[in-house]
């Protein structure tokens, strides 16, 4: 990697570094010259070292997990330059007349509380210059069928994403978020979610759902220092299928 966007000598912490977009997200920070630590509810220390990062258990829905993670993390390496509050959950397909309190908590936790932890803790920590970046989604944007609680909880996100931006400003930490539609990691083949990357693939004008190394480079683009003046944005990442119906989609609905 060139030396543009370089992460040298800095410190990033990934909440659901794991799997998915935290995984591919680690991976390029490392690449990008940080020091990585990759956080997660699952034990992740073989995947971690392999790749050079440090792991670290942590359940992002608790405080207490999440405050210790970020001053472990700033006593080990003396500074905490990046943050990427990206551990989530789906919960479930329901529609609004079914779904249970059990599915709103789940989403509730994991999705808006452990972002709010991660920019509560994170944000004493961090000199100016820091920079905070929150895994949304594109249904933190829009209504979806059946995903009421996920929805919910991602609309949820992107209200904290600015309002941190606003509070943060001043001490010159930087917060944003992105808002991928379906990305290709096991979230996306969870139960259901075969049948909806079927339908999105006609929807997409690029004909395909989103790759997880596409989201990690949005968020590195984010967490760089070059992007110093964007602040308190939702990145929609959806191949432009905000912008019209496609060819297929149309002749698919009228078929
Ligand atoms: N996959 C998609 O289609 C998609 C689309 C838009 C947004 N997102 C969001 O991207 C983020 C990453 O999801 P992914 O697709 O990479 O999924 P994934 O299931 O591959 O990875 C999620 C990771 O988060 C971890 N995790 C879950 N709950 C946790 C908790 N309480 N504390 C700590 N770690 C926890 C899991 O162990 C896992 O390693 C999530 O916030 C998700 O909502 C995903």
């Amino acid at each position: 990697m060139s030396d543009f966007f370089n992460l040298k000598g800095q410190v990033a912490v990934v909440t659901g570094g794991g799997s998915g977009i935290g995984l591919k997200t680690v991976e390029r920070f490392i690449a990008a010259g940080a020091r990585v630590v990759m956080a997660d509810r699952d034990h992740c220390s073989e995947k971690a070292s392999a790749l050079g990062a440090t792991f670290a258990a942590c359940d992002v829905s608790k405080e207490s997990d999440v405050e210790q993670l970020l001053e472990a993390t700033l006593r080990e390496y003396g500074r905490l330059d990046i943050l990427v509050n990206n551990a989530g959950v789906f919960g479930a397909y329901q529609k609004l007349d079914e779904i249970t309190t059990d599915v709103f908590e789940r989403c509730y936790r994991v999705n808006l509380l452990g972002v709010a932890h991660g920019i509560k803790h994170a944000a004493k920590r961090m000199q100016p210059g820091g920079r905070i970046v929150n895994t949304a989604s594109a249904a933190g944007l829009t209504g979806a069928v059946s995903l009421g609680a996920y929805v919910a909880s991602k609309h949820a996100v992107v209200g904290l994403s600015k309002t941190a931006a606003v509070e943060l400003g001043a001490q010159g930490i930087r917060v944003n978020c992105v808002c991928p539609t379906t990305v290709n990691t096991p979230m996306a083949h969870e139960q259901g979610g075969d049948f909806m990357i079927a339908g999105e693939r006609l929807l997409v004008p690029l004909g395909r759902i989103c790759e997880a190394e596409e989201v990690a480079a949005a968020i590195h683009f984010l967490a760089s220092e070059e992007c110093g003046f964007v602040n308190g944005q939702a990145l929609l990442l959806d191949g432009g299928m905000g912008c019209g119906m496609t060819e297929i989609g149309f002749s698919e609905l009228i078929s």
